[in-house]
């Protein structure tokens, strides 16, 4: 039996079944579904995406993994090389593995150690944001805060290593002189935290955030999972404000395969550059750097450029706000836009009651989450798709 993540499987609704995803489209028996999220974000470019499972189906022609314990191959070789050369400034160091958990837990992980390795072992803080959502496993959670992800975690107590401050820059700076000297890492989802309701914030919180980090020499962790290529209408918010160390997964290989990866500054990979074995990062997953992941990604990153990701992204925003700004009904608390990614919050999660088979009714799948109803759909949708998407929203409260 198939355990389904996030549902009480007692009264689950059953799923949807997929007989092929092709382009932007999800078929079931009897439905072509325009797909509003992307597979959880990460289907930028569609499903069946032809560069992509052609680098993937080349590969697997010659092998399809081999680990990276004293083993090494073209494809890792020449990811590594081209997100050295494609990332901003010294952004070089690429730890792969297998989720955007794990790549957020190695992140956090070398947080720690880069200080422990310098002899400062009284570094133990994370200072995080609220609402933040990082992953699904022990630490990401930890440094998440939203409770109806995390709230196993209260049976432990509150974690006196994790701090969590609003997104106010007063709020940044009274953090950083009340635990500064304490803290290895700030870990934050840049400009838009997703899985936390898709909050958006402004580039001078993390501006200023750059600048305390490096008064109090702290890393600065940016967990692009979600935001990175394109989706807050940046490359990489990484672009903007240059983080220590940095987290990508999803669009990494355009969701074909899971892969993800942790990329670390220079002065990262400095403090564990040393003879004593100790100073090594002991991390490793089994499938890190596996080929067929590699191949994808590069693929990827190849189109990204191709298909000019950014400018696209930056026109959905523009479609997104002509068609949802000022669109008002009494039970919508609020509307947010920003890059590839439109939100509806309401008040009460039962407005949103029934949308997902309304949504399927009228060819498009979404998935709304508690009070918020969003679109993150892939870049290659034409405008007439996008604009039927919004259209499905706003005939839900016009109808309901
Ligand atoms: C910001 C962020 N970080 C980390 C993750 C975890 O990624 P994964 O589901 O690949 O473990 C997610 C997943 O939604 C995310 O949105």
């Amino acid at each position: 039996m198939i355990w389904y993540p996030y549902q009480q499987m007692k009264n689950m609704n059953a799923p949807y079944e997929i007989l092929k995803a092709e382009g932007p489209y999800l078929y079931t028996k009897d439905a072509k579904l325009l797909d509003s999220i992307s597979s959880w974000w990460s289907v930028i470019y569609g499903y069946h995406q032809p560069q992509i499972t052609a680098a993937i189906c080349q590969q697997a022609e010659k092998f399809s993994h081999v680990m990276l314990g004293g083993l090494t191959h073209k494809p890792v070789e020449e990811l590594s090389e081209k997100l050295a050369a494609w990332l901003p400034g010294d952004l070089d160091y690429c730890f792969f593995s297998d989720s955007g958990s794990v790549a957020v837990e190695v992140a956090l992980k070398m947080a720690l150690q880069y200080y422990v390795n310098r002899g400062e072992n009284d570094r133990r803080t994370v200072l995080a944001l609220e609402h933040a959502y990082h992953g699904d496993t022990f630490k990401t959670m930890s440094v998440g805060d939203d409770e109806d992800y995390h709230f196993i975690l209260q049976v432990y107590g509150k974690n006196p290593y994790v701090v969590h401050i609003p997104t106010e820059i007063a709020a940044l700076e009274k953090a950083f002189v009340r635990y500064g000297h304490e803290l290895n890492a700030f870990i934050v989802e840049p400009l838009l935290q997703g899985a936390g309701g898709m909050r958006m914030y402004d580039i001078a919180f993390l501006k200023r955030a750059r600048e305390l980090c490096d008064e109090y020499d702290v890393l600065l962790i940016f967990d692009e999972v979600a935001t990175g290529f394109g989706r807050t209408g940046h490359r990489f918010v990484a672009d903007v404000v240059l983080p220590d160390i940095l987290a990508l997964g999803k669009g990494l290989t355009g969701g074909h395969i899971g892969h993800a990866v942790t990329v670390a500054r220079k002065k990262v990979f400095t403090a564990f550059y040393d003879d004593a074995p100790e100073k090594a990062l002991m991390h490793g997953p089994t499938f890190m750097g596996n080929a067929l992941a590699c191949a994808a990604a590069k693929a990827s990153i190849e189109l990204y450029d191709q298909l000019n990701v950014t400018a696209r992204a930056r026109h959905m925003e523009e479609v997104a706000r002509k068609e949802l700004a000022g669109f008002t009904d009494p039970r919508i608390r609020e509307i947010r836009i920003m890059g590839g990614c439109a939100c509806i919050e309401v008040y009460n999660a039962e407005t949103l009651a029934g949308y997902q088979q309304f949504a399927y009714e009228r060819g498009v799948f979404a998935r709304p989450f508690l009070t918020y109803l969003y679109s993150m759909a892939p870049y290659i949708l034409t405008d007439e798709e996008l604009i039927h998407i919004y259209d499905v929203m706003k005939e839900w409260f016009r109808n309901a």
